[in-house]
Order: structure tokens, then sequence, then C-alpha cells
């Protein structure tokens, strides 16, 4: 048998199989082998064990802001190039591999963190397979190009514990954040094998109901201090929304460029969004049925003004 010194090994290992140039990243800590060669200043305990997903405009920066105010939470460091997202999961970070990621992350507390580039809609196709991978779940889209997904999905539902996926997931808790009429981005559901580790919450509710919401949260990851969050925060008259509730009775709101004011919309708008997610509506409160959890008021409120 012959072989080569390390880098002109790899050269011909790459040249030979270039499709694995492109790492996929797993949980070290899943694999007893990896683990045991993983260096022992890291723990498995400094990923994030918090992943929250919302397309644009569904109330990310508010259920930051919230989630923060928790002592049993914390979010991932915040970094100058990306705000509160670290954009692991596209684009270079990736490539900058897991322990990158581990940085930035690095925690005791429950990390959570955002991955909104999930939502891109040019390359979701591609980091899909790479949070597929790392958490095991996958992505059904209720916009743009969904056949492939939906095998996918009904794959995972006919097969619920496929073992070689099980074997690569990252085991995060999921928060799913869920609102009427995604504006910017493809609505894309995120369907996860182990369904228990899954939340659903309505979009609108958090704007209007915070609290309520915030207790969902806190139960759900059974927390060890339960904060009531209806003393900490405060509807601002004048923002039209909910804020922090700081000294002196004040509110601390978000920005100008979260909460704005927008006119109704039309009438013939609304029907027209109303049809044109009519189909995807019915397959959503099927699959939340099935996952026993509870539909958003404004989706039973289309099913009601579905023929
Ligand atoms: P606008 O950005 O159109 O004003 P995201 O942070 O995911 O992009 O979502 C932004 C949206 O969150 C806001 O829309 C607003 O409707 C909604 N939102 C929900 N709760 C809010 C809050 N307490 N303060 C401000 N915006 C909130």
């Amino acid at each position: 048998m012959q072989t080569l010194p390390p880098v002109q090994l790899a050269h011909k290992y790459f040249s030979l199989f270039p499709s694995e140039r492109d790492p996929l990243w797993q949980d070290p800590c899943e694999d007893k082998r990896h683990k045991d060669i993983w260096s022992k200043e890291k723990t498995c305990d400094r990923f994030p064990k918090l992943l929250i997903i919302g397309p644009q405009k569904t109330g990310t920066t508010a259920l930051y802001l919230f989630l923060g105010m928790h002592p049993d939470l914390t979010s991932n460091y915040p970094s100058k190039e990306t705000f509160e997202e670290i954009q692991f999961f596209n684009g270079h970070n990736y490539h900058r591999g897991i322990d990158w990621w581990e940085i930035l992350t690095l925690s005791c507390k429950i990390r959570f963190f955002f991955p909104p580039e999930i939502f891109s809609t040019w390359n979701y196709l591609y980091i899909d397979q790479r949070i597929y991978l790392n958490i095991c779940c996958v992505f059904y889209s209720f916009d743009g190009p969904v056949s492939f997904k939906l095998q996918t999905f009904l794959f995972i539902l006919e097969n619920p514990d496929p073992p070689d996926l099980l074997a690569a997931t990252w085991g995060f808790q999921i928060v799913l954040l869920l609102l009427q009429f995604s504006t910017t981005a493809p609505a894309l559901i995120f369907i996860c094998l182990r369904l228990a580790q899954l939340l659903v919450l309505d979009g609108q509710m958090l704007k209007t109901e915070p609290a309520s919401i915030m207790d969902k949260i806190q139960k759900f990851l059974s927390l060890a201090n339960v904060i009531n969050y209806h003393k900490i925060l405060a509807f601002d008259p004048k923002k039209g929304f909910w804020c922090q509730l700081v000294e002196g009775g004040k509110t601390k709101c978000l920005g100008k460029s979260k909460g704005r004011k927008y006119p109704d919309m039309d009438p013939e708008s609304q029907g027209f969004l109303r049809e044109y997610y009519r189909d995807h509506n019915i397959e959503l409160s099927k699959l939340l049925y099935r996952m026993g959890q509870p539909l958003p008021s404004w989706l039973r409120e289309e099913l009601v003004h579905t023929r």
C-alpha cells in the first residue's frame, strides 16, 4: 500500500472526492471518537442549546430582548459583523469551524441563538443540508420550490426516527415563530425529528401578549428560575408595543426600525394572500395537529375563511 505526506495526501484525497471539500460540522460530543480527541479545555455545554427560528418580521428581535432579560438564559456574544446573529450556517463563517462558533457562544448558561441565515432564499437548500446534518432537522418551505422539501418532509413523517439521521443530531431545543404572511422571506417551517424539543409560537401573540409567550418558553425549557414577565414588561402606548420596564417606571423599547406603524392591508391584497397561502395553511394546520401543537389564532381565522 502506498501513502503520501499528510498535506499531499489531503490534496490527493480532495482531488478524488471534491464534494468533501465543503465541511459538514457535527456535534463533537455526540460521537465518542470525536469527544475523545476534543481538547480538554473544550466542554460539551458550551454550544448553544436553544435555537430560535423565525423569518424576518416575526418578532425575533423582541424575543431576543425578552430572552436576554432572563437570568438563566444568555445569548451568543454580540458580534460586530453580524449584530445579534452569529451567521454561522452561511457564508465563510461556517468554514471557520465549530471552534469559532463555540467561542462566540461560550457560556455555562443556556445559550440561545438565531440563525436568520437559514432564511436566505438564494442558498437555503445549501444551508438546509448543513442544518439538516447538524441538528437532524429539515425545512419545509411553503413558498418557492417546495417539491424536494415536501418529499423529505413526508419521508420524515413516515419514518419518524431514521437512525442515520439521528446520529447527527446536535440536540437543540427549538423555538419556532410563525407569523401570518411572511413578507420578505419564504415562510419556512421547521420540522424536527425530536418533536418534543420543538415549541411553535404565534408571532402575532408575541406582539399582543408577550408575557404569556415567555411563560410558555420558560415552561418548555424547564428553567430553574421562573420569571414573571408580566412585571418586567410594560405596554408603551407611544410605541404601541410591549417594552422592557426599567427603573422609575420608564420603558426601554426596541429602536425605530422595529415596531413600525403600517396602514391596514387593503381587502384585495388580503384576499390575494389568503388565496396564495390557502393550501399551505391547510397543510400547516394538519402538521401542527399531528405535532400536538396549538394552532395560532391567525391560522384558525384563515381556515374559517377557507372554502
Ligand atoms: P417591523 O419591523 O415591520 O416594525 P424581526 O425582528 O423578526 O425582524 O421582527 C420585527 C417585527 O417584530 C416588527 O415589525 C414588529 O411587528 C414585531 N414586534 C413584535 N413584538 C415587538 C415589540 N415588542 N417591539 C417591536 N416590534 C415588535
